[in-house]
This record gives C-alpha cells, structure tokens and sequence, in this order.
C-alpha cells in the first residue's frame, strides 16, 4: 500500500504557526539587553499557564533573576557546587559563578508538585515543561531570543530553596533570555514524516 502523504505537508501556513516553526535556541552569550519588559514577561507567562493541565493544577512557577541579582545568584551557584564537591578548582567555580551574567534576564522554570490521588507527579511535570516551552515560544514569537539549558544546580537543595521552591518541587530549567541579533541563525530541522507514522493494525 503506498504511503499516505504526510497530514501536514501542504496545510497553509498561518502567523501562529510560522511561529512556531521559525524558533530557535539563541546562545546565552548572544543573548543583550533590553530583557523583556513586565508586558512582555506577562504575555509569556499567560500563554505558559495555556499548557494542558490535569486537575487544574496549576503548577506553573518561573522565577526571574536580573540586573545585579545575577552577580548575588552566580555567588550563590558557586557555593552551592562548592558544597556538592569541595574540590572543585577555583577557575571552575568562576565559570559557575559567571554563568547567570551571560544573558540579561535567567528564569529558573520549574514545577510546583503537589501530592494527588489520581495526577502522579510527572504529568505535573509535563504540564509544567508544556508551559516552559509555550513562554519561549511566546518571547521567540515577540522577537526576543530564549535558550533552556540544565545543570547540576537544578537538582541542588540550597538552590531550590534560595529561589523559592519547595524539595518536593521540580526545577526543570534555566531560561535563558534576552535580544538576539536581528539576523540571528535558525538551523533547518529534520523532515517532520521520520517523527510520524499512521499506525497499522495487526
Ligand atoms: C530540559 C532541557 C534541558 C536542556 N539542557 C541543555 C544543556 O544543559 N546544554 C545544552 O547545550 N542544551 C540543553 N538543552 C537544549 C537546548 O535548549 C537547545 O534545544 C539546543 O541547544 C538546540 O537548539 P534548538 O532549540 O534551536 O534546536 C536542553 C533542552 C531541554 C528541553
């Protein structure tokens, strides 16, 4: 039986999608100011709270971290790799502490978890990342430029607790924000038919 074309390939294409499709990772360090203002962030957040959600969970939680804050939360950081291991060198400590200074705006993403009878922690999870993508489409579709990254810090207690989250909460990334270059790259991505099939009954 030949192959049904792909469902998607000669749709129209609408501002909202061509959105979607254009996003990109910018690197923190192409990252410059102006952060996006409080309008903007707002926007961002509202589409974040957009993400399905079992049980009107609600577990959205992003935590910005700008201007000088960035200095005081790298300090911190570097403590807190410092007291997971005490040998670190110093140079590698600086790099950690450094890090928040490479973008104009961090946000740490994470998800408030809530025990539940019937919605396990990990779809609270999902809705919580379902959200985290939806704020960096939003700010790439306003012209701002995002990139999610992960470290060791995320999982770190004093981290958590510095920024508000409780132990039992996830935090599932650092966002990195600001505005890219105009020509700013976008690399082609793979076909979307190799992530698709129509399921074939046995
Ligand atoms: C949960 C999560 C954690 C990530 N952590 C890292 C990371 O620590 N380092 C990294 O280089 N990319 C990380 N990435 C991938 C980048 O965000 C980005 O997707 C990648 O650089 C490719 O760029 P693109 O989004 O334009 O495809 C992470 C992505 C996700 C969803």
């Amino acid at each position: 039986m030949p192959e049904a074309p792909f469902p998607l390939a000669e749709a129209p294409v609408n501002e909202a999608v061509r959105a979607l499709l254009a996003r990109a990772s910018v690197p923190p360090r192409q990252l410059h100011d102006p952060a996006p203002d409080a309008a903007a962030l707002s926007l961002a957040v509202a589409a974040a709270a957009r993400a399905p959600d079992h049980g009107w969970l609600r577990p959205w939680r992003f935590v910005g971290i700008q201007g000088e804050d960035r200095a005081k939360f790298g300090d911190l950081l570097a403590q807190a790799m410092q007291a997971r291991a005490p040998d670190t060198p110093e140079a590698r400590l600086e790099l950690e502490r450094l890090k928040p200074l490479r973008s104009p705006l961090l946000v740490a993403a994470g998800a408030a978890i809530r025990a539940h009878p019937k919605i396990p922690a990990w779809e609270q999870e999902a809705t919580a990342a379902a959200g985290i993508m939806n704020f960096i489409n939003a700010l790439d579709a306003m012209g701002f430029g995002c990139c999610w990254l992960s470290s060791p810090a995320l999982q770190d207690l004093s981290i958590k607790a510095a920024l508000g989250f409780a132990e039992t909460d996830r935090l599932l990334g650092w966002i990195y924000v600001g505005t890219p270059e105009a020509e700013r790259p976008r690399p082609e991505r793979p076909a979307p038919q190799g992530f698709w099939r129509d399921w074939q009954p046995a």
